[in-house]
């Protein structure tokens, strides 16, 4: 997608100067609109108004305080009068020295470089040293000087944080801006007062991650975007443009809506026009609203209505999507724009029949995800959410619920994008300002989104789900979320107390596993559409056919779980069989870090995913995919390398949706068994060295056939990219698979080799994981174990067009040494997005 920059503008004459972005008239940049349908994102709506989004991410510097140090931790907080006067912050002014601190970019976790301590208060966090009682590992600060050119006077201009973990403090050119506590919700300040014009500026942030939000990995630092934005000081209200749609017969009609803010001095007279553009950059509808005035100071709404007759309709199966292009005009200028993405669809929680989309039934086949990745934690560059994404939909997923806290925007864009419906969850369920606060945040910054079905507005409140608050909180949170968006139902999820008037208060009821409560619940409450917004909760360990406690490893046949949880199996049968569960998000998608389950230190990351911390899937995926997708499924297992136990009967499964599957041991049948529906097969084979092979018949031809090989001794090293080329654009990665192959060739699937990397060109490796849940090497490193047969390498682009060279090596011990390998990845030119110049 070509973004237009300051410099195409300028060539296209749609820019009267390059300095001041004065701009042609709004007809002339509507006609541009309708000729440059790449142009999709805010970025480019330079080209409609004299609004910039710059990407705040290059540039930074980085240095660990201290919680309880003043001394260590810049001398803040070292007397009374830190807040006392306004502007006296020497660390964010020009005469301090930041030339020991590190320069990093962003998105940036510092809890995923730190090591791990065998400590029980912190295994929540995945025994990171983060928390009061670490006071030396637990306080960030960073660090950005930036210019503002002196033409910028007179605009607003505001610093935007997608997320940052956790208490922000910020500070410019001396002064404190403002401050935001929890870690999952953005928050933006208007810097124009403080900003110096035509000179430099300094931006300086602590953070303070002695306190956590949850009981999982929640990583440290600002962990997501930072943005700088530019408006005109008449411009659109933050998050307040939406587009509503009802869908009937065929035709959609659109609520439009927006708030403008005149931070002028003098009261202005504009209207707001919405220009609606389909996904091939056509204008389908144009709206706008009467002139009306904006007092000096204050902000007005807008609202128009608009129809579409024959709309495209989105779905996780045709992700159709539509942008409105939203402008405010001013004596004929558009004075701000904005793009909104959304989707027309329809969508219906039925208490007798489960959930409808456009109309047809659809059952909920979902995830629930924690947001960290192997190698990076929680600091995610955009391309990891869609990698992610389309493991989960390649198994077969048609949802995810954002457990336990307001997503990053780029997984809320992958899953408009990719098609992949979502449960979208606030992290602090409570009518006290924060709880609100959060719970308007998420909806006004997501309600757009087409792939958001449901809000939930908390998880597992044993204290509100039994206690007279609850029955208060419920009906405040579900009111506003009314209000806030009148086209969604609101769920919580629920793991108790399910008798009590907490319930009663949701739109939709959501079941925490309990496979015992449902019926009757229903049968009582039957006119209360339900959903499992959490289900499963299975443990495994990939790669791992026998439960060793000793270990930490937990058998990947679909057997074990804690006593709360159930198989996939289990959970799956009981909701495919009732048709008015509107379907579930089994606990989890991946696996993620902290919450070590089953099994304490040394394991330091959960083991409830059905793929790993780095998205190579467990067996069970291939349930989940038999079961949920569409196309034939046959999965064989385990791997057949059971050196020294030859004739010991091992068990052997079979995932498939086919009629029938026959197992053969070096060409001997062991039988031939019926496919039972939503449930897998199972055979008890005496080990002997070879080939396993199953075969899958459907309709009486044989259509899929899998061998499991006896492979040999380790003779080179396989590295693949999901992608061998990718965008010189600073951000973009390959995600980089290695394994270990025999004289033949096939991939060893025990194999445990130390593997180094060396890359060198257009690019740097920024992460290196495994998948073992038990593995202490670490994220940031040139090397990395195999578990199991696997190891994985993230590696990201510079902005530098050329080739990244990838090279991988065994050590020398244990020997035999095994050849290195190079993969070679190019990076390819591409305009990159607006940027904070550093
Ligand atoms: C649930 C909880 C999740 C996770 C899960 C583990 O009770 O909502 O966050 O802790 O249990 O099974």
């Amino acid at each position: 997608m070509a973004l237009l920059t300051r410099r195409d503008l300028v060539r296209s004459g749609l820019a009267v100067s390059a300095s001041t972005f004065v701009l042609g008239s709004v007809r002339r940049a509507h006609a541009w609109l309708a000729a440059n349908p790449g142009a999709t994102s805010a970025e480019s709506l330079a080209a409609v108004a004299p609004r910039e989004r710059l990407l705040f991410d290059f540039g930074w510097k980085f240095f660990p305080g201290h919680g309880s140090d003043p001394q260590r931790d810049l001398g803040f907080g070292m007397d009374q009068g830190d807040f006392a006067k306004s502007g006296n912050f020497e660390f964010a002014q020009e005469k301090f020295d930041d030339s020991k601190w590190r320069p990093l970019s962003l998105p940036h976790d510092w809890a995923v470089e730190l090591p791990f301590v065998r400590d029980p208060q912190v295994q929540e966090h995945g025994y990171k040293p983060l928390g009061r009682r670490y006071p030396e590992t637990s306080v960030g600060w960073y660090r950005r000087a930036f210019d503002i050119p002196r033409e910028d006077e007179g605009r607003r201009i505001a610093v935007e944080f997608d997320g940052a973990f956790r208490s922000a403090l910020v500070f410019l050119n001396g002064y404190f801006i403002g401050r935001n506590d929890n870690g999952y919700a953005p928050f933006r300040f208007d810097l124009t007062d403080f900003l110096n014009y035509g000179g430099k500026n300094y931006l300086v942030v602590r953070l303070d991650a002695s306190f956590g939000d949850g009981w999982f990995y929640e990583g440290a630092g600002i962990y997501r975007h930072v943005w700088l934005s530019k408006t005109d000081a008449l411009h659109l209200g933050n998050w307040e443009s939406y587009v509503r749609s009802s869908v009937k017969g065929g035709a959609a009609a659109l609520s439009l809506g927006a708030v403008v803010q005149n931070e002028s001095r003098q009261a202005e007279s504009c209207r707001v026009r919405w220009q609606i553009v389909d996904a091939a950059g056509k204008t389908v509808a144009t709206a706008d609203t009467a002139p009306q005035s904006v007092a000096a100071d204050s902000s007005s709404a807008f609202s128009a209505n608009a129809n579409l007759p024959s709309p495209a309709l989105w779905s996780p199966q045709s992700p159709q999507l539509y942008s409105a292009v939203v402008t405010v005009e001013s004596g004929g200028k558009a004075r701000d724009a904005e793009r909104i993405t959304f989707g027309l669809r329809t969508t219906v929680f039925d208490p007798d029949k489960g959930f409808f989309l456009n109309g047809k039934p659809v059952k909920i086949k979902g995830t629930c995800n924690h947001q960290d990745h192997a190698g990076v934690g929680a600091a995610l560059p955009d391309r990891l959410q869609e990698f992610r994404l389309a493991v989960l939909k390649q198994m077969g997923g048609n949802a995810v619920r954002t457990s336990h806290n307001m997503p990053a925007p780029e997984w809320v864009a992958a899953c408009d994008r990719m098609g992949m419906m979502m449960m979208c969850e606030t992290r602090l369920m409570s009518s006290n300002p924060e709880g609100m606060a959060q719970l308007e945040l998420m909806i006004k910054r997501y309600r757009n989104a087409a792939s958001i079905i449901l809000w939930s507005i908390g998880n597992e409140e044993d204290t509100l789900q039994k206690d007279p608050p609850g029955e208060r909180v419920v009906p405040a949170m579900v009111s506003r979320a009314h209000e806030l968006d009148p086209t969604r139902l609101c769920t919580a999820a629920v793991d108790g107390s399910f008798e009590s008037h907490f319930s009663d208060g949701l739109d939709v009821m959501g079941f925490n596993y309990n496979l015992k409560v449902p019926d009757n619940w229903h049968k009582e409450r039957p006119k209360k559409p339900s959903v499992g917004t959490e289900t499963a909760s299975s443990v495994a360990t990939r790669g791992i056919y026998s439960t060793d406690k000793l270990r930490n490893w937990v058998s990947a046949y679909d057997l074990n779980y804690p006593p709360w949880a159930e198989t996939a199996e289990q959970w799956w049968k009981f909701y495919a069989a009732r048709e008015w569960l509107a379907g579930g998000f089994a606990w989890t998608g991946f696996d993620y870090r902290g919450e070590p389950t089953p099994y304490g230190w040394p394991s330091i990351n959960s083991q409830f995913g059905i793929v790993d911390m780095c998205g190579f899937p467990k067996d069970t995926f291939y349930y989940y995919q038999a079961w949920w997708g569409t196309e034939p499924v046959l999965h064989l297992f385990p791997h057949w390398n059971w050196e020294q136990r030859d004739g010991e009967p091992i068990p052997v499964w079979v995932h498939s949706n086919l009629d029938s599957v026959e197992l053969f041991l070096n060409g001997k049948s062991q039988g031939s068994q019926t496919v039972e529906a939503l449930t897998h097969l199972e055979w008890k084979v005496k080990y002997e060295p070879g080939v396993l092979e199953a075969r899958g018949t459907k309709d009486g031809k044989v259509v899929l056939t899998e061998k499991r090989e006896t492979t040999g001794k380790a003779a080179s090293i396989r590295v693949t990219a999901d992608r061998t080329e990718i965008q010189a654009d600073g951000e973009d990665v390959a995600m980089l698979r290695v394994e270990v192959l025999d004289e033949k060739g096939r991939a060893i699937p025990t194999a445990d080799h130390m593997i180094d990397f060396t890359v060198t060109g257009e690019g740097t490796l920024i992460g290196v994981g495994n998948g073992d849940p038990n593995c202490q090497e670490p994220d940031k490193a040139s090397k990395r174990s195999l578990f199991n047969g696997l190891a994985q390498v993230i590696v990201q682009a510079s902005r530098n067009p050329g080739k990244i060279t990838v090279e991988a090596s065994t050590e020398d011990w244990p020997p035999p040494k095994l050849p290195a390998v190079t993969l070679t990845i190019t990076t390819r030119k591409v305009e990159v997005r607006p940027t904070v110049a550093w």
